[in-house]
């Protein structure tokens, strides 16, 4: 297999700290040639550790070195200047997280993507970390029966929220109600060095077209298990004929269906194997009366902490992609939808707690005020790409 030039675009906390030590690993496939960070400092230091190409901008960086795939780990808010940028200048894209923080900045990143026949995946990471993967499996499998119910209490909300919520609902969304509340909180920094003075919290109703609903409580604060909150997160999905709750798969004995009808837990087992001082996943399982759910982790011969396999997966997604021209597992319009759902949840808190039901065919008050304090603090227009990427995007 012939290996793919990679450079990554960004990198501060989430680029520095969780993409590059795997790309890194990735060494069968790709080539890392340059680290690209408006911070020269930054951009240096990790182009030292990585023996990559240091560069300060998006313009430098396409036009001295040969790329395949850019790895776009710079703010969200700036995720669309990038990623147009670099699909102009025919670079297969990776882009963290949200896709871009509104339709409009979306649908011109997936419209330059197309139009310059780039690859575009979107690095959405909490439905790939085995645990989610596993149970992916046993939802396929039947164990639990047609889905129809989905509680996700104290877990991650917003886009990746939604993108969990609509994977376990095996459906299309046909509403959303958000109720939000914003509450003053103690000047804290979290563990992920955010800062927060209040707490944003919300709460969703989400009903799908296939008849599962699903419910979800977030907050800022509950993001990095601050102050004491989101300790005992609740995940709850409801099937026709069992019920997953946290690590437990709940089922019936058939002989007890008519007679008391108690679902019995079962504890899926994990097996790591030892490989040189570490140890790495190899499956996890589940052993049921009737039948055995198994997941394997295929990506054990990387020899990569179970924490690092979602960015390991996403990265192989794209280079799958681009290599075998096909297209990535998770996608653009996947994550334009959770980017939707998300806008269509705090619209609804908004609007009186009024429905919102998809899709979104207007522009949003939430959009117009994200687009108007863009354009306040950075001083040009959201769909400006060209000021965009010479505009240093600051840490929240
Ligand atoms: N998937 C997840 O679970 C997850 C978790 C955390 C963050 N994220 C996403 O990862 C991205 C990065 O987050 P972070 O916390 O690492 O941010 P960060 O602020 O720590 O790092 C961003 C880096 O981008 C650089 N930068 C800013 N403007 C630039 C420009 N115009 N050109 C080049 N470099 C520029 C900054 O100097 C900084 O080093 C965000 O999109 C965030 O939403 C995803």
């Amino acid at each position: 297999m012939s290996k793919l030039n990679i450079a990554l675009v960004g990198a501060g906390r989430r680029g520095g700290g969780a993409h590059l030590p795997v790309i890194a690993k990735l060494k069968d496939v790709y080539n890392l040639v340059a680290i690209c960070d408006i911070d020269e400092e930054v951009a240096t230091r990790y182009a030292k550790e990585y023996g990559a190409t240091p560069y300060t901008n998006v313009r430098d960086l396409v036009d001295r070195e040969e790329l395949d795939v850019v790895d776009i780990t710079v703010p969200g808010v700036a995720h669309h200047a990038i990623a147009c940028f670099m699909a102009d200048a025919g670079v297969h894209i990776l882009c963290e997280t949200p896709i871009a923080v509104s339709l409009p900045t979306t649908d011109l990143i997936i419209e330059r993507a197309k139009a310059n026949n780039v690859k575009l995946e979107v690095a959405e990471n909490y439905y790939r970390v085995p645990r989610e993967r596993f149970l992916s499996k046993v939802i396929e499998a039947d164990v639990i029966g047609e889905v129809a119910r989905i509680y996700r209490i104290f877990h991650e909300g917003g886009y990746h929220g939604m993108s969990m919520l609509r994977l376990r609902a095996g459906g299309e969304p046909k509403s959303a109600l958000g109720i939000t509340q914003t509450t003053p909180v103690i000047p804290i920094i979290d563990r992920m060095k955010r800062h927060h003075t209040s707490e944003r919290w919300s709460l969703g109703f989400i009903e799908f077209d296939n008849n599962a609903t699903a419910l979800m409580v977030y907050s800022n604060v509950i993001h990095a298990r601050s102050l004491g909150r989101g300790q005992t997160g609740i995940s709850q999905i409801d099937g026709s004929k069992g019920t997953i709750v946290g690590e437990d798969i709940y089922v019936t004995p058939a002989d007890q269906l008519e007679s008391g009808a108690r679902g019995v837990p079962y504890r899926p087992q994990r097996t790591t194997i030892d490989m040189d001082g570490l140890d790495v996943l190899e499956k996890i399982s589940l052993e049921l009366p009737e039948q055995t759910v198994i997941w394997e982790n295929p990506l054990k011969n990387y020899r990569l902490p179970e924490g690092r396999l979602a960015v390991a997966d996403e990265l192989l997604s794209i280079a799958t992609a681009v290599l075998n021209d096909t297209e990535p597992e998770y996608g653009a319009a996947r994550a334009r939808q959770d980017q939707e759902m998300n806008i269509a949840m705090s619209e609804s808190g908004k609007r009186s707690r009024e429905t919102i039901t998809f899709p979104l065919t207007e522009l949003t008050e939430t959009e117009r005020g994200t687009h108007e304090s863009y354009e306040k603090q950075y001083g040009h227009p959201i769909e400006d790409i060209e000021a965009g990427i010479d505009t240093f995007f600051p840490r929240r």
